[in-house]
């Protein structure tokens, strides 16, 4: 929590004044708070009780009407680590959901870029209303993580859900944000990575121009969340070690088959993103083929399907993740790949974008998961990639294991 900067928008509901105690928490712990207020808030807490606590002058206004100089909400929102929105009315909710920016704590809201965290607090009624339940669904599907609100004796004399989380659940929750992900902890994952060389002859082959990267991405954040990963890799230049690392090195798609086939029953997750070759020669020259001739036909034999065999070895307690690298019509082939290699998800690149697909640091995918739904993500790094890759699996893995 050391350092972290923590934005705190208080709205006007009695439960206001729990705040200076989450303050004092957190100011403890070394966290930089900052606090917005609401006007109707200041009926309940007083902006100098917040701004002595936080160390930080309190705001609530567009602009100081005495110096006539402009609140920068939109810096402010850029400043935050995470922004904790405490208690939250219901009237401060409806905004949230609709985008009214009717005030600095919403204009703040919309801004912001980090994490965000909501506790709710209303009466019991007010809570229970569909339109309350509506707009808490809006907000948590752009991306807001609510506290429910607890059961107890309310402001009202009434006794039912409403009540704003205490503040030490909040803390556990900002504490949370800031954690070490480790939700892949005993979870095994056979990863396939970078390209296959079929021998032609003993010194030359024929391969593609994957380098492993973005394989290497998903192992590494798999490791640090916690996972068992074995990595079956085609011939790389990158080294990767850790304590939680196996790594089986092939060169060909029927070397990479053998070691799936080998270990894919005791892995629990498995994301094919090696680019194998499709074929073969047919019958490698035992001798270096002299070049005295003009011109060379090799004949070419199939390669194995490596995931398609995993994808009908699959029970119902494993998840299978492909990947689909085209040059055009990349969801309509990636539809066909999913269904006939029996997979939950399929990562779609295409050549067809700038910076996306073979040896480049960056990418750029889609995934596409089998009740049709794509989740599109921009171009970037592809240890960003592997942690979009990684967090959309996580939902499911919850369910199957
Ligand atoms: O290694 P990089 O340079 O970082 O590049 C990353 C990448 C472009 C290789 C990667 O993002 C990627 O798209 N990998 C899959 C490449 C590919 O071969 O796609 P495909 O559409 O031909 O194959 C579909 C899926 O079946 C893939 O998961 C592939 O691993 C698997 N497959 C294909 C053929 C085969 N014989 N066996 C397989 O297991």
């Amino acid at each position: 929590m050391k350092g972290k900067r923590i934005l705190l928008g208080i709205c006007g509901g009695i439960a206001a004044y729990k705040i200076p105690l989450l303050i004092r928490e957190l100011k403890k712990k070394g966290a930089d708070v900052k606090c917005i207020m609401t006007d109707a808030s200041s009926d309940f807490v007083s902006p100098l009780t917040l701004a002595t606590l936080s160390h930080n002058p309190v705001s609530k206004d567009f602009w100081n009407k005495e110096t006539g100089v402009w609140a920068n909400h939109v810096e402010l929102a850029l400043w935050a680590d995470l922004f904790v929105i405490a208690p939250l009315t219901a009237s401060s909710l409806g905004k949230m959901a609709n985008g009214i920016s009717d005030n600095f704590l919403i204009a703040t809201y919309l801004s912001a870029k980090c994490p965000i965290i909501a506790a709710p607090a209303m009466d019991l009624d007010m809570y229970a209303h569909p339109t309350t339940s509506r707009n808490l669904e809006t907000i948590k599907r752009d991306g807001v993580f609510v506290i429910p609100a607890e059961s107890g004796e309310l402001a009202s004399g009434l006794v039912g859900q409403g009540r704003m989380a205490e503040p030490e659940t909040i803390l556990d929750c900002i504490e949370g944000v800031f954690e070490e992900k480790q939700d892949y902890k005993g979870r095994k994952v056979l990863i396939t990575a970078g390209p296959t060389y079929e021998s032609i002859d003993p010194v030359r082959f024929i391969g593609n121009h994957s380098t492993g990267k973005m394989g290497y991405a998903l192992a590494s954040e798999l490791l640090s969340r916690g996972a068992e990963v074995l990595l079956v890799s085609g011939p790389v230049k990158i080294h990767l070690e850790h304590d939680n690392l196996k790594i089986i090195a092939v060169q060909s798609a029927d070397d990479m088959l053998l070691a799936v086939q080998k270990n894919w029953k005791n892995y629990q997750i498995g994301i094919f993103s090696a680019a194998v070759a499709d074929f073969r020669p047919a019958e490698p020259a035992e001798q270096k083929i002299k070049k005295s001739i003009d011109t060379l036909s090799i004949e070419l034999i199939k390669n194995p399907d490596i995931l398609e065999w995993a994808g009908k070895q699959k029970t119902e307690h494993q998840l299978l993740v492909g990947f689909a690298l085209e040059t055009s019509d990349v969801e309509k082939y990636a539809k066909e790949k999913l269904l006939r290699k029996n997979l939950d998800y399929i990562v779609m690149n295409t050549l067809e974008d700038e910076g996306a697909g073979f040896g480049h640091d960056t990418n750029r995918i889609a995934i596409l998961d089998k009740h049709n739904k794509i989740i599109k993500f921009e171009l970037k790094s592809k240890q960003k990639v592997a942690v979009d890759i990684v967090n959309t699996i996580s939902l499911k893995k919850n369910e199957l294991f």
